[in-house]
């Protein structure tokens, strides 16, 4: 989590450049921000930090210089406040850190600086960074003294510091995500490459403990534990400046629903072209797991039921944090498949890492190229979802389901077959999002929304649907909402559900309908709203959302209407759909 920016150059607005470069990126983090400017004319490092999210902020009181670095912060360490923003300095002022990852060890060292008379105002980690820098560079040049501090941390981390009369950034990584991008004259770095979409298409990954230091003329690039120059090749990233845009829309979430129909004909179009590849390594493989988390992991429990349904074949699936607790069963000949937007999700790092380990051989499904999963797999599969920048996941998460679809029937030798299916998808989503259907979804947020609970329930690919349907609503309208396998219903969960409690049941066109129908009349039975959204209407439900058919790809449509009803009881509750409370797009502390 927590969102890097950082700028050196001839530019003299470069706290402008950063501030800016951090509205991107504030999908990583949002509770609070700060920018720090090096200014030669009065030979000081100035910074302006704030809690809260960056709304109408500016740093207009800032003054120019050729070096900027800045952050956008979810907290670990230290409460939200002003003062544990980063970027964070040391006694003098001299030298200002902006960190992403959480620094395990900091309190004994925390400790020995007190007692070296070391003068701490913040609560964070990240402090403990500038002033043990700032004493190893009573000896040290200031690149080694970040070099030694860096290696003194345990945990995942990555840091950037600056120093006053030093014109350079000195940026190192392990485990949490940076990238260096090459401008002519000037040079920048970010955690995620698409906020130097505006600036350059030129960039570099850094690898686990490789540090850079960025000139405005050069970029040096080194290993920290074996001090040896890694001679690296910058990589050129194709992307359009306008993709991550909000364009007409009020929000992205909205925007990245409205793209869906688009992205999935473009993945039914061109698929992707290891799919057959991979299905070869599926059947090669003895033991292939599916694993993800949040959404991707409903992708991956979708994926089971898809390959068990299309392609008669059984793969396990795990959730990326419980993965690590399966790895016994892994050799050399497992196949594992993470799934993830972001490619950087510690909990699917650290277990591939692991998976690795034991022999397995790595096959992801990401939506970011040239993030960590991406450099760490054997094969990649690209969702091509384009830039997802709303916390809620949508686009990328029908991406991935899209690529099961196609993968599940590339197994069974009908990859045709597949693209077909998926293109009825597309056809039922355009109409899950015409004018019609949007009034009539909206209206049920407006009945519903003062609703303390709702419960979901599905069988079969709609116990998926369920549970992602459950999980949009909560994570972004803070209504508590239970996604259920219907047949579980009578297990317990009936007990709670009571007069006029929303009661939402998928019931697409499958042999679950049946089934599914009678969960829903239990809830009837005992006073429940229940709101039905099928293919067909049917009188037990008190509300009807229509979805219309697309055989085993359905699943789509109905994770769309899903989407568009927590969408609607987040706006109609004035929440801020982008950035819901406590969460950040990238999660990268375990
Ligand atoms: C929910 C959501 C999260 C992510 C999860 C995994 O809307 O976005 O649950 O799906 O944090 O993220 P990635 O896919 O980046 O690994």
């Amino acid at each position: 989590m927590c969102g890097i920016f950082g700028y050196i150059g001839s530019r003299t607005a470069s706290a402008k450049l950063v501030f800016d470069g951090l509205k991107n990126l504030e999908y990583r983090g949002y509770d609070s921000w700060g920018v720090a400017v090096v200014s030669e004319t009065k030979l000081k490092i100035f910074i302006k930090k704030a809690a809260g999210k960056i709304g109408n902020n500016n740093v207009d009181d800032l003054p120019d210089g050729n070096i900027a670095i800045g952050h956008t912060r979810w907290a670990t360490h230290g409460g939200v406040t002003d003062t544990n923003s980063h970027p964070h300095s040391d006694c003098t002022g001299n030298i200002s850190v902006i960190h992403n990852g959480i620094f395990e060890n900091y309190e004994d060292f925390k400790k020995k600086l007190i007692q070296k008379d070391h003068k701490f105002i913040s609560e964070t980690d990240t402090e403990v960074i500038s002033h043990l820098v700032e004493d190893f560079n009573k000896k040290l040049i200031f690149s080694e003294s970040v070099k030694k501090a860096f290696n003194l941390m345990t945990g995942l981390n990555a840091i950037i510091a600056i120093k006053q009369n030093e014109k350079q950034i000195v940026a190192i990584r392990n485990g949490s995500p940076l990238v260096v991008g090459f401008g002519r004259g000037e040079n920048f770095l970010a955690s995620d490459a698409s906020a130097l979409r505006p600036f350059t298409k030129d960039v570099y990954f850094l690898e686990d403990n490789e540090m850079a230091i960025l000139e405005k003329n050069k970029v040096r690039v080194s290993n920290v534990k074996t001090g040896k120059i890694v001679k690296f090749r910058k990589q050129k990233l194709n992307w359009n400046v306008d993709q991550g845009e909000k364009g007409k829309f009020p929000n992205f979430m909205l925007k990245e629903i409205y793209e869906q129909p688009r992205i999935l004909s473009e993945i039914a179009s061109t698929g992707s072209g290891l799919m057959e590849k991979v299905a070869k390594l599926i059947k090669k493989s003895r033991g292939s797991y599916l694993v993800g988390c949040g959404s991707a992991s409903y992708a991956a429990m979708a994926g089971t039921y898809l390959f068990s349904k299309v392609a008669k074949r059984h793969i396990n699936f795990a959730i990326g944090s419980e993965f690590g607790y399966h790895l016994d069963f892994l050799n050399i000949d497992s196949l594992v498949i993470p799934i993830s937007q972001s490619g950087e999700t510690i909990d699917i790092l650290e277990s591939m890492k692991k998976a690795r380990e034991q022999g397995a051989k790595i096959v992801s499904l990401v939506n970011v190229l040239g993030s960590s999963l991406y450099r760490m797999s054997d094969e990649k599969m690209l969702i091509s979802a384009g830039p997802e920048k709303s916390v809620a996941s949508t686009k990328a998460l029908t991406g991935m389901i899209a690529h099961l679809v196609l993968l599940s029937f590339s197994l069974d030798g009908g990859v045709r077959k597949g693209k077909k299916v998926l293109m009825d998808a597309v056809d039922s989503v355009k109409k899950t999002l015409s004018d019609k259907s949007i009034k009539n979804i909206k209206k049920l947020a407006g009945i519903i929304i003062d609703s303390k609970n709702i419960y979901v329930i599905g069988r079969g690919l709609s116990y998926p649907t369920a549970l992602e349907t459950a999980m949009k609503i909560k994570e972004i309208s803070y209504i508590h909402a239970e996604g259920l396998a219907a047949g579980e219903l009578k297990h317990g969960p009936l007990a709670l559900v009571a007069k006029g409690t929303p009661c939402i049941a998928f019931l697409p066109n499958d042999e679950t309908y049946g089934a599914n129908l009678a969960g829903a009349m239990e809830m009837k039975a005992r006073g429940g709203f229940v709101i039905g959204i099928s293919f067909k209407p049917h009188e037990v439900f008190d509300y009807y959302i229509p979805v219309k058919d697309a055989g085993v790809a359905t699943i789509i449509p109905n994770i769309v209407a899903g989407q568009l009803l927590a969408y609607f009881l987040t706006i109609k509750k004035r929440l801020d759909v982008d950035k819901p409370r406590n969460l950040a797009k990238s999660v990268t502390v375990k």
